[in-house]
């Protein structure tokens, strides 16, 4: 399988490692990948370069966002919240065809300082924003709520036993997004319905941050136990 991220932060590296290790090819997309290459990332140890760590994971090719948001018919966005319908636009992700995203992003303001604020709420949301703003892309919103290295190791927190929430309009892009989560290793999705959802998914975003300030670690997940 082939697949496009739109991301070389923590996320979008995250995200990249874990479908390449299920063996998809992937294509990570970056504004200037020559300038982007010599980026320091923290994963593989203090000092090493984005170029040292794709060496090690041949499955991922670093491109532009355009190159990205073209490769496969699986597309995820782990880019800055503010600036994703910005890349989505420049990337021509909705001009080849029916394509799903994952928008993984959270639209998060740092102007006034920390902790950030939501630059959209309430009465809207930027899953719905994608959605609206890009039509023909099947947006399928997921795993905003928790940190990235949870993401794709469920099992780092309380061995698995929490819940990955998913919205979107198009139930086929969302059965397909829930087998990727569940190679992932996640037993507990709920779908909460249409993209509108979006809206409290993005709003988890405050009381995830006063957690993690409380409990220090980034390391946690919210159970929903029924
Ligand atoms: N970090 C987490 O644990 C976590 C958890 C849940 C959700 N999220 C959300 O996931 C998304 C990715 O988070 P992240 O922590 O991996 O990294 P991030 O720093 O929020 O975003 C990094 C990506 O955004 C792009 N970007 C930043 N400013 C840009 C601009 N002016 N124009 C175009 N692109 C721009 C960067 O492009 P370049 O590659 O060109 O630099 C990079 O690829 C965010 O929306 C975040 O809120 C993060």
């Amino acid at each position: 399988m082939t697949t496009g991220v739109l991301g070389t932060g923590a996320v979008g590296r995250t995200i990249a490692a874990k479908l390449a290790e299920l063996g998809h090819d992937v294509v990570m997309g970056t504004r200037v990948p020559a300038e982007t290459l010599r980026r320091v990332v923290k994963e593989d140890g203090a000092g090493s370069q984005l170029d040292a760590w794709l060496a090690k994971r041949t499955r991922i090719k670093l491109g532009t966002f355009a190159e990205a948001a073209t490769h496969g018919d699986l597309v995820w966005n782990a880019t800055s919240g503010g600036k994703s319908l910005a890349v989505l636009g420049a990337s021509r992700a909705a001009s080849v065809g029916p394509r799903i995203l994952v928008d993984v992003a959270n639209p998060l303001d740092f102007s006034r300082g920390m902790p950030p604020t939501l630059l959209v709420k309430d009465t809207d949301s930027l899953g719905e924003q994608i959605q609206r703003e890009y039509p023909s892309l099947r947006v399928v919103k997921a795993l905003n709520t928790m940190n990235a290295a949870v993401m794709t190791d469920p099992s780092s927190v309380a061995g698995g036993a929490h819940t990955a929430f998913m919205c979107g309009n198009d139930a086929e892009a969302k059965a397909e997004v829930r087998a990727v989560l569940e190679s992932f290793g996640w037993r507990d999705v709920i779908d909460l319905g249409d993209i509108t959802a979006s809206r409290g998914m993005e709003m988890i975003l405050p009381i995830w941050l006063r957690l993690f300030g409380i409990l220090k670690t980034p390391s946690f997940n919210f159970h929903i136990a029924r």
